[in-house]
């Protein structure tokens, strides 16, 4: 993994007050999180280890603004409201927390991922926020303190700080200082995979449950629970160590095997929580077809209709045009590994 993927790049110069604008990419979990051990710090149950893309990236823009009453947010152009906006605020609470800074923010966020589809938008979301909020507020993070302050604003947004392979740690404790220390991603190394992901998106639209109520009741309802967060520290062991020895298939079959499993879990929940839709599963036996012609393709699926399909980039365009014809209306994006987050350079240079 090259160091720009896994760098929080820090503008010189940078002074408090000042404007900053920062990128993120989307991540794809191939071992999921799901479920928390606190809701408000947002700490996970279990470890999670993901891809950050290429693609899709958030771009976000944070000013200060010494005279502003409160926060003025925009979402693609679009003044924030609601549910949105009261994540954002709270979020930019935090950070002036911490920088002792009380002034508003004026935020404008270009997403190109479709927002609240199960494809990983809170996730650049939150990744880009955090790294514009802390530049724009004087903060000066190191990754590891960058990915915990992620976390704060969406869980999976605590991978995206890094480019590539990241693994995020529940940590252990149940203090919540120690609990906080602990929850961080890092870049997990890799041998020579070369892969793609094949992001397959059956329906862009928002999903009717949030991943945050829906984890919710699968931790407190399913009896599936317990069984696949043990079996999915299982599955990081030899998700490591497939990563490292470039072995595409197995990463594939842990990646499929933890996904389905996290999904039984909802199924399981009371009542039942089901993103997976006629059209998800006409892509699931598309990549099986694939599979059954020797070609190594592995599917994840997260709080939404919409596939992911691990394959090596030697086969994307093959496996993207069968699984856009597996269901009507399919729309593919070819991904490959991404940078992590990372500062625009400051304004005016
Ligand atoms: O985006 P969040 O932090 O609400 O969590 C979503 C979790 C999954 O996407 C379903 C799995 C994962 O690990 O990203």
């Amino acid at each position: 993994m090259s160091e720009e993927h896994t760098a929080l790049v820090q503008a010189p110069g940078r002074h408090r007050g000042a404007g900053a604008t920062a990128v993120a990419h989307p991540n794809i979990a191939l071992i999921k999180y799901w479920g928390k051990r606190d809701e408000e710090l947002v700490v996970p149950r279990t470890d999670s280890l993901s891809m950050t893309l290429d693609i899709l990236p958030t771009t976000t823009r944070v000013r200060v603004d010494a005279t502003a009453r409160r926060d003025e947010v925009t979402l693609g152009g679009v003044p924030a409201t609601g549910e949105a906006l009261h994540r954002i605020v709270a979020f930019l609470d935090l950070v002036r927390d911490v920088a002792r800074m009380p002034q508003r923010a004026v935020v404008d966020s270009e997403n190109t991922v479709p927002t609240g589809a199960g494809l990983a938008s809170s996730a650049s979301g939150f990744a880009a926020l955090a790294a514009a909020a802390a530049a724009a507020y004087g903060l000066d993070p190191d990754p590891t303190a960058l990915s915990r302050l992620a976390r704060r604003g969406s869980g999976s947004a605590a991978r995206s700080v890094f480019g590539g392979f990241a693994v995020w740690y529940a940590g252990s404790g149940a203090d919540p200082a120690a609990a906080d220390a602990a929850s961080y991603a890092e870049p997990v190394p890799a041998g020579d995979l070369d892969p793609a992901l094949v992001v397959a998106v059956v329906d862009a639209g928002p999903k009717a449950l949030s991943s945050r109520v829906a984890m919710r009741r699968t931790v407190n309802t399913s009896p599936l629970y317990g069984p696949w967060a043990d079996s999915s520290g299982d599955d990081l062991t030899a998700m490591r160590a497939a990563l490292l020895r470039a072995d595409l298939e197995a990463v594939g079959e842990i990646a499929e095997r933890n996904a389905l499993g996290m999904h039984a879990t909802m199924l399981a929940a009371r009542p039942a929580v089901r993103y997976l839709a006629p059209a998800t599963l006409q892509v699931l036996d598309s990549v099986l077809q694939l599979r059954r012609e020797a070609v190594a393709a592995y599917a994840t699926m997260d709080a939404g209709p919409n596939v992911k399909v691990l394959c090596r980039r030697a086969d994307a365009q093959r496996v993207a045009a069968v699984v856009r014809d597996a269901a009507a209306g399919t729309v593919v994006h070819i991904a490959r590994p991404g940078p992590g987050a990372h500062l625009l350079p400051a304004e005016g240079r």
